[in-house]
């Protein structure tokens, strides 16, 4: 299966056609798209019972057949499909979330699930607007007007609403690719997250660093802390947050140096420091603890040498003859289930890639060269990933 993500892929290859004719639908479609954002699907307790019910209603006033699955219990994924002229070819898998990040409700100028619309600016103001709500109602808008037009695809289109991916797809995505449901839809191209584009170009990401979420924890012995003395928790810890700086910085300077892209890099970002001994009103001030920890969020790009840097870890970041261990909370490989880097080929090897050139093309639109990777993570591509791997005509 080939993955390509990008917004407004489908509406693109098909809209050219439909978009003249339904040139007044625009208010509808960002009322709708309102009306979804306003409902609080942020983690850690989305309301997916409301997103569902309101999908399943968007589905069935655009004309497609609904079913709820709920393969973790409490999180039921929406699956849609559009019939086919021609249900034994490959179908296209169309996949977006409807969970969204948590918020800091008062540092918003509105609040976050009030989907406010400035009319001036024409801004919508909501969390999971670009992540990944979006993508989502375009999806079903596009549909909307290619069935008011009358279009009839050749392949059965299937458009999935899943859960939790912003806490790792597991009661997600990873169950409905092991599922019978999934089999049975014989995937061909799986569309998800992209990044919004700041320009008229469309891009398209075609692979994706792996997350590795690692802890790092120290322990030395506890002492005053006016006494100057080796080994204690903090000085441990220290070393290795100095090590892992160099290393940060290493890989960042290959990007401000033009020498390698972005997603090109091993990026290595501090999550958090825990130390010290709490007082009521902070912390005391003359003890050494004899606990510390750091969290990190490490992603690794699929060209990246992971034994190289898994040596780096044990011997530089986190070594036992400094009294430290480590812990992945999420380790994630970056080869898929043959055992190759885990990316989609975006050049004419891949026929998909070629008919999304074509259909991007003759809707007026130009596509930039694919991206390199993507900067960022999205969970349930990586999964699509490592699913299958091969393009299949
Ligand atoms: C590690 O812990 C042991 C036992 O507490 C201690 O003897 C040793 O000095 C510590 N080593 C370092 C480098 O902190």
């Amino acid at each position: 299966m080939a993955t390509a993500s990008a917004t407004l892929l489908l509406s693109l290859a098909l809209l050219a056609s439909a978009a003249a004719a339904s040139p007044s639908s625009g208010a509808g479609a960002i009322s709708r798209f309102q009306e979804y954002l306003r409902i609080d699907t942020a983690q850690p307790a989305p309301d997916y019972a409301a997103a569902v019910a309101f999908l399943r209603g968007q589905a069935s006033e655009a004309g497609l057949e609904a079913r709820t699955l709920e393969l973790a219990a409490g999180k039921p994924l929406l699956l849609l499909r559009w019939p086919g002229r021609r249900p034994s070819l490959p179908s296209i898998l169309l996949n977006s979330h409807t969970d969204v990040v948590p918020s800091e409700r008062q540092k918003w100028d509105h609040p976050p699930f009030s989907a406010a619309l400035d009319e001036a600016s024409g801004r919508i103001y909501a969390r999971g607007s670009q992540d990944m709500k979006c993508v989502g109602m375009q999806y079903l808008e596009a549909i909307r007007r290619l069935r008011s037009a009358g279009f009839v695809p050749d392949r059965n289109i299937y458009i999935t609403f899943v859960p939790d991916e912003e806490i790792g797809g597991h009661g997600g995505v990873e169950l409905f690719v092991s599922s019978k449901e999934f089999k049975e839809m014989n995937v061909g191209l799986v569309l998800d997250e992209g990044l919004a584009s700041p320009g008229d170009e469309y891009r398209v990401f075609y692979a994706e660093r792996s997350p590795w979420w690692l802890t790092i924890k120290a322990k030395g012995a506890p002492g005053h802390g006016a006494k100057l003395y080796d080994g204690s928790a903090m000085e441990n810890l220290m070393k290795s947050v100095e090590a892992i700086r160099r290393f940060r910085t290493s890989q960042f300077d290959l990007v401000k140096s033009g020498e390698k892209a972005e997603g090109d890099v091993v990026s290595v970002n501090f999550a958090y420091l825990k130390a010290g001994t709490p007082t009521p009103t902070g912390f005391v001030m003359n003890l050494q603890p004899s606990e510390a920890e750091v969290g990190l969020d490490i992603r690794i790009p699929p060209s990246a040498h992971v034994e190289a840097l898994e040596r780096r870890l044990v011997e530089e970041w986190a070594p036992s003859s400094r009294n430290l261990t480590f812990e992945f909370k999420q380790k994630m490989s970056v080869l898929d289930n043959f055992g190759k880097p885990a990316m989609t080929p975006a050049d004419s090897t891949n026929p998909w890639w070629l008919l999304l050139e074509e259909a991007v093309k003759s809707a007026g639109g130009k596509l930039v060269s694919a991206q390199r990777r993507v900067p960022q993570r999205n969970r349930d591509i990586r999964v699509h990933h490592q699913g299958t791997g091969h393009p299949q005509r």
